[in-house]
Formats: structure tokens, C-alpha cells, sequence
């Protein structure tokens, strides 16, 4: 009787959905599947699971899933490897075959009464399958697992699909790192851009250059309030933290088992003043410099000494130890040129050099610790500002003023990732109600993000190749702790990640807007601080 209830709740949801061929945009994953083919019935467990692995399938796979299972209710999961036993009861088989004709990403997941079959080619494959049937037994009414028939065949659209974080205005622990990770890997995205020094706080432990967390890590105080505040009022409390090389370790290590690639961030030749502070002779002034408190764009600078140069390689050889990614983001945006203006030793060495002016030489500059890491086989990849000073076709772009950096590129030959303030900057408004959270300015609702196309029309087929995915962006000056964090990224990383995944002529706001009430579970049981405005609430 239950399940005649469930299935018939399920058809009024879905109508239209059953048994049709053809994609459907109505399902409660998130993000929407390639291609949904309801049948009737369902799977329905209340006791013992089988799960079953074959032998090319790493048990951590199992595991995550079994892990999935028992933290959704009391089920009994058991976990055997060989798929040729004979079953008895309800089963889940996880199948991993390299020679399967799938994308590398692509999984396939059946769900008849009596097993659910998820395949993929790769490991990665299987676990966004994992994730899919996840988000569907959350579903479940009462702890127990009643997931309706269907099959789905999935693989995403972009190859970059990206979250972003700022752990320099305002630190984040370790723990809520690895939440966050947990985040993306939920919803299928496969890049964490970690935005970990910038000129309020240098927060990764470099063993050659000590003083960069002893000094760096820490401001004697915070602005209160918001930065176009007058006049601007100080806390006055020591703010700062940073991570060990031990806790980078272990958390890249925690992104490698979610199919996460963390792309770190060093910022060049500006956003520098935290490591300015530390190491004075790094800078163009004789001022005694202190780690920024309050927001904005700094005026301090790296010079260009080659001992400067000498100390970022070294920076940078820390980190490629640390970041098994190929692309290792250099920042390039907002550095303000005056002081390389009024300096007299980098006027200098621009002359010497042939450099025309300020701008060529942040070309110069990024240029040159773009030859470092290509020797270390890394690329780079920078704001869209690096392509002022020219900059290598190897060189990706984050285009995030606008679209136009982005558009640029892309007929340029470089790879692009889409970021643009309009509809991927997380810190702006998303309501315009009067008891909104300080935040930064701008408006980005949730219909915004999802409206976002990342191909410009502007492109030829050709250059649409170029264009690597999207990234969402999360600079925290506005967010202290990981609840405001939450509050300001759910739900609009859902809508982020269907234009990572899901193929643009299935998207459709109100379905999408029903499947993330359906998904509401999630946000509860994991206690998430979440904006509620599409619930409601
Ligand atoms: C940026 O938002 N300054 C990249």
C-alpha cells in the first residue's frame, strides 16, 4: 500500500515523465540528469542491503556509499566484492568498467524492484552515480529506502566545474573545509579554487619563509561594519589563522577521494601587502607595512628584485609539492601600478629592460613565474587582468569582469573559465529584503545564477571549445563564519551546478525551483545555515 502511495506521488510529481524516451526536466537530482527514464514500481528496502562491488571497483567507492546508507537511517548494508555470488534479497551493485562505451564522466544507474545497477567507466563515473542514487534515497520517506524505477544515463557538460573560496579575509577551519568539499562533490563539481593569501591574511604554511603565517597570518583588528561606512569604526581584536602543510596535506588528500582537484591560489604581483608585511624588502616602499584590516584594494605591490622572484619560485615549489593540480592560479587582478610608478629602482629596471610601461611589465612579471611552473610541468591560470600585460596562450583566464575577458581569450587560444560578477559572485545581495545580512553590494538571486549561459554568442564553434566551465566565487570580507558561508552559497550552488552539468535546453527554473524543496533534506539534516527565500520560508 506504502509503495502503491509513493508511486502514485511520484506520478503526480512526474507527469509526463513515465516511461518517455526523451530527457525529462523533472527529477530531484540536482544537477539535473542528461537523460531520465521513469518505469513503474520501485525499490524499497527497510532492513538488509546488499552492496556489491566488482573487483575493479576500489572499496572506497563502497564505502562512501555505505557510509550514505547508514547515515540516512538503520538499514543493514553488507558489502561483498564478488558479483557473481548468489544474491539473496535487495541488492545495490556498483560496476566499474574501463572499456564500457561511456565518457570518462558518464555514469548509468537502473533502479528495478529488486536492484539498482550504477556503472560508470571511471571511478569518477561510478561516484557521481553514487551521488545521483544518494540524492534520491534522501528522498526517502522515514529512514527507509523507497526509490522509484527508473534509468539514468548522465555525463556532464563542462569539464571545469568549480567552487571558489577566500580564506584570507575571514579563515575557515579545517573541518569546515572538508564540509565544504562535501558540498561539491554532492552536487558532482570536480574543482575547488582555494583563494589562500591575499592582503588581510597569508594563511598556508610555507617551511622556507616562516614569518609568512608567524607575521602574515595575523591583523591586529577587522573594519566593523561596511567598508563605504564613515567613518570606518575597528574591532580591535588579533584576528588570523592559517593552514600547516600537514592540514593541506590531509585535506587535499580528502578532495582526491571526492574526484575534487583543489586549484590553489597565490595572488601576483598584487593582493600582496600580507606578504609585504612579513618581508618588507619584497615590497616598493621603505613604509612600515602591517597586514590589511579593512576591504578594498590595496595599493602595495611586489617589486621587482630578482631576489622577489627568487622568493615566490620558492613560494610556488612548496606548493606544487602540495597541489598535485595542473593548474596553479596566480591571481593577477586589481594590482594597482602607483607604486610601481614612483619607484624609482622599478622604473629603472624597466628601462634596462625595454619594458614600455607598468602594464607590460605585470606581463613580465607573470610571465616569468609562468616559465617557472612550466618547468615544474605545471600551467597557470589567472583573472582575466593578465591578459593587459599579453601573457602566454598556455595561460588560462577566469573571466570575471564580465564576459568580455573571457571572449577575449577564448579567440585568443587560451582556455577560459566563465566567472562573471553578474551571475557567479556569491558575496552579492540575494534578496533585496531590508533584513538581509550585510554583504558586499550587488544582486545576484537565485534565478540570476540559473539563468547563466557560460558559451558567448560571441564565439565561432571553434572558440566555444575553449571554454572550460564555470566557477562560482565566495570572497568572505562579509562572511566571518562558515554558517554566513552557507548562508550566502545554498541554495545558489545548486543553481550552479545544473549550468556546469546539465545541457542548457533541459534547464527550466520551476522545475528546478521544486526539485530544490525536494532536496531541502539535505540542507537539514546537515545543519546548514541556508538562505531560505525559494523555500517558502
Ligand atoms: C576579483 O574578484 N577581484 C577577482
Amino acid at each position: 500500500m506504502r509503495c502503491f502511495i509513493y508511486a502514485a506521488l511520484f506520478l503526480l510529481l512526474f507527469t509526463g515523465c513515465m516511461n518517455k524516451k526523451t530527457p525529462v526536466a523533472s527529477s530531484a537530482i540536482i544537477p539535473l540528469p542528461v537523460y531520465i527514464e521513469y518505469s513503474e514500481g520501485s525499490f524499497e528496502v527497510k532492513d538488509n542491503i546488499h552492496l556489491i562491488y566488482d573487483s575493479h571497483v576500489s572499496g572506497d567507492l563502497a564505502n562512501f556509499l555505505k557510509k550514505y546508507l547508514r547515515d540516512h537511517g538503520d538499514i543493514k548494508v553488507s558489502v561483498g566484492k564478488n558479483p557473481n555470488d548468489k544474491i539473496i534479497g535487495k541488492s545495490i551493485l556498483l560496476d566499474l568498467d574501463e572499456s564500457a562505451d561511456l565518457l570518462p564522466e558518464e555514469y548509468l544507474l537502473e533502479i528495478t524492484p529488486d536492484s539498482i545497477f550504477i556503472a560508470g567507466s571511471s571511478p569518477a563515473g561510478l561516484f557521481y552515480g553514487i551521488q545521483s542514487l544518494r540524492q534520491l534515497f534522501l528522498q526517502s520517506p522515514e529512514k527507509r529506502l523507497i526509490i522509484p524505477c527508473m534509468r539514468i544515463q548522465d555525463y556532464p557538460r563542462f569539464s571545469w566545474r568549480g567552487m571558489h573560496l577566500d580564506v584570507s579575509r575571514h579563515f575557515m577551519p579545517v573541518e569546515f573545509i572538508k564540509e565544504y568539499i562535501d558540498y561539491l562533490a554532492f552536487l558532482k563539481m570536480n574543482v575547488f579554487h582555494w583563494h589562500l593569501v591575499d592582503d588581510q591574511g597569508w594563511r598556508i604554511e610555507i617551511k622556507q619563509y616562516p614569518k609568512l603565517t608567524e607575521i602574515g597570518a595575523y591583523r591586529s583588528e577587522t573594519l566593523a561594519g561596511h567598508y563605504s561606512d564613515e567613518p570606518r569604526q575597528f574591532d580591535g581584536v588579533t584576528y588570523g589563522g592559517y593552514y600547516t602543510q600537514e592540514d593541506i596535506r590531509d585535506i587535499v588528500a580528502y578532495a582526491e577521494e571526492r574526484f575534487i582537484t583543489i586549484v590553489p591560489e597565490i595572488e601576483i604581483p598584487g593582493h600582496s601587502q600580507a606578504a609585504i608585511a612579513s618581508y618588507p624588502e619584497l615590497g616598493c616602499t621603505n613604509d612600515s607595512v602591517s597586514v590589511r584590516t579593512f576591504w578594498g584594494i590595496s595599493p602595495y605591490i611586489y617589486n621587482v628584485e630578482e631576489n622577489t622572484f627568487q622568493f615566490l619560485q620558492n613560494v610556488l615549489d612548496e606548493i606544487v609539492e602540495l597541489f598535485p593540480s595542473h593548474y596553479i592560479h596566480i591571481g593577477g587582478d586589481e594590482a594597482l601600478k602607483d607604486q610601481w610608478k614612483a619607484s624609482e629602482s622599478v622604473q629603472s629596471k624597466m628601462r634596462k629592460m625595454g619594458i614600455a610601461d607598468e602594464s607590460e611589465l605585470q606581463g613580465y612579471f607573470i610571465g616569468r613565474i609562468e616559465k617557472h611552473l612550466q618547468k615544474k610541468g605545471r600551467s597557470i591560470i589567472g583573472w582575466d587582468e593578465i591578459l593587459e600585460g599579453g601573457v602566454a596562450s598556455t595561460a588560462a583566464v577566469m573571466s570575471w569582469r564580465g564576459t568580455e575577458g573571457g571572449i577575449e581569450a577564448a579567440k585568443k587560444g587560451h582556455f577560459v573559465v566563465m566567472t562573471p560578477t553578474d551571475h557567479c559572485y556569491f558575496d552579492y545581495y540575494q534578496s533585496e529584503n531590508s533584513n538581509e545580512p550585510l554583504a558586499i553590494g550587488g544582486y545576484l538571486p537565485l534565478d540570476s545564477v540559473y539563468s547563466y549561459e557560460p558559451i558567448p554568442e560571441e564565439l565561432s564553434t571553434e572558440e566555444q571549445q575553449f571554454i572550460l566551465g564555470v566557477q562560482g566565487n565566495v570572497w568572505t570580507e562579509y562572511m566571518k563564519t562558515p554558517e554566513k558561508v552557507q548562508y550566502m552559497v545554498f541554495p545558489r550552488i545548486f543553481a550552479m551546478s545544473e549550468i556546469q552539468w546539465t545541457p542548457p535546453e533541459q534547464k527550466e527554473y520551476i522545475d528546478f525551483i521544486d526539485r530544490i524543496r525536494l532536496l531541502e533534506v539535505y540542507l537539514v539534516d546537515n545543519n546548514i545555515n541556508y538562505a531560505k527565500h525559494a523555500f517558502n520560508k
